[in-house]
């Protein structure tokens, strides 16, 4: 059960909210018991936040769910006191999904590469061949794509995504560019022996299967590179530290010939 619960980060997140939910009624309870003291619902709420996301710290989740984990009961209740329809909770939360549809399944939500990473890509791209060919494993809505697409108009790029929003503007994103094409496709089915160099800013969980296909399918010479995360047992051949808020560095192997 726990490494089910291990397995599922937005499960964990749950746990931790509810144990904080726990918590602050036990204190309330016992506030109202042994003091005149009544918070306000907001001030609960904020309370709740900032148990939540302890929790969460102490359950081992990162930086980013701890931040979710603070603000989600405090949002709740500042959204259900604004007098604003449902169906834009509604459509918040479609919107949410059809971004983050891979959050589940594959245990990638979606976050962008910050403008330092590009920064260093372009560094690497550099010592490319004009006419490398370039893939970025779940594009996002592509805004590095199309980036380095227009800053090496003779490369050919390519993006392939699953989540539907994401997706859709990536894909639209791109049509006015020639070298940059964005395909509706699992990275499980991408073929990398077309690439020189592969590009992918995904999780812990899918990285040592992906280097596993990425030996198995990209031609010698040709690079890999990962945003931030590692796989696991195999040190990079190079690491680009970022200095960034999220600590992101950019690690690169190059593959060896058979
Ligand atoms: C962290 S985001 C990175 C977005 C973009 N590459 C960037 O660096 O700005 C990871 C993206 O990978 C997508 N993704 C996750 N698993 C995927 C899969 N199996 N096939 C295609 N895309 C996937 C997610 O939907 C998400 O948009």
């Amino acid at each position: 059960m726990l490494r089910v619960v291990r397995q599922y980060p937005a499960l964990l997140a749950l746990s931790a909210q509810l144990g904080a939910m726990l918590l602050i009624g036990l204190v309330l309870y016992l506030a109202a018991q042994l003091s005149p003291w009544r918070p306000t619902l907001l001030a609960t709420g904020l309370l709740q936040g900032l148990l939540a996301a302890t929790l969460a710290r102490y359950l081992g989740l990162s930086r980013w769910w701890c931040w979710l984990n603070l603000l989600f009961v405090p949002a709740l209740l500042l959204a259900s006191g604004a007098p604003l329809p449902s169906w834009v909770f509604l459509c918040g939360f479609v919107l949410l999904l059809l971004l983050n549809w891979n959050s589940f399944g594959e245990r990638v939500p979606l976050y962008l590469t910050a403008a330092g990473a590009r920064q260093h890509l372009r560094a690497v791209l550099d010592q490319q061949p004009a006419q490398f060919r370039f893939i970025d494993l779940g594009c996002g809505p592509a805004g590095t794509l199309l980036s380095l697409a227009r800053h090496y108009p003779q490369a050919q790029f390519v993006g392939v995504e699953t989540a539907p929003l994401s997706f859709a503007i990536a894909w639209l994103r791109a049509l006015p560019r020639s070298n940059c094409r964005i395909r509706y496709e699992n990275l499980w089915r991408t073929d990398l022996a077309q690439f020189d160099v592969v590009y992918c800013f995904l999780s812990p969980a899918p990285m040592a299967r992906l280097w596993a296909k990425a030996r198995a399918q990209m031609p010698a010479g040709s690079h890999f590179v990962s945003n931030t995360f590692e796989v696991p047992g195999v040190p990079a051949d190079r690491q680009v530290e970022l200095h960034d808020w999220r600590n992101s560095r950019l690690l690169l192997w190059q593959m060896p010939g058979c």
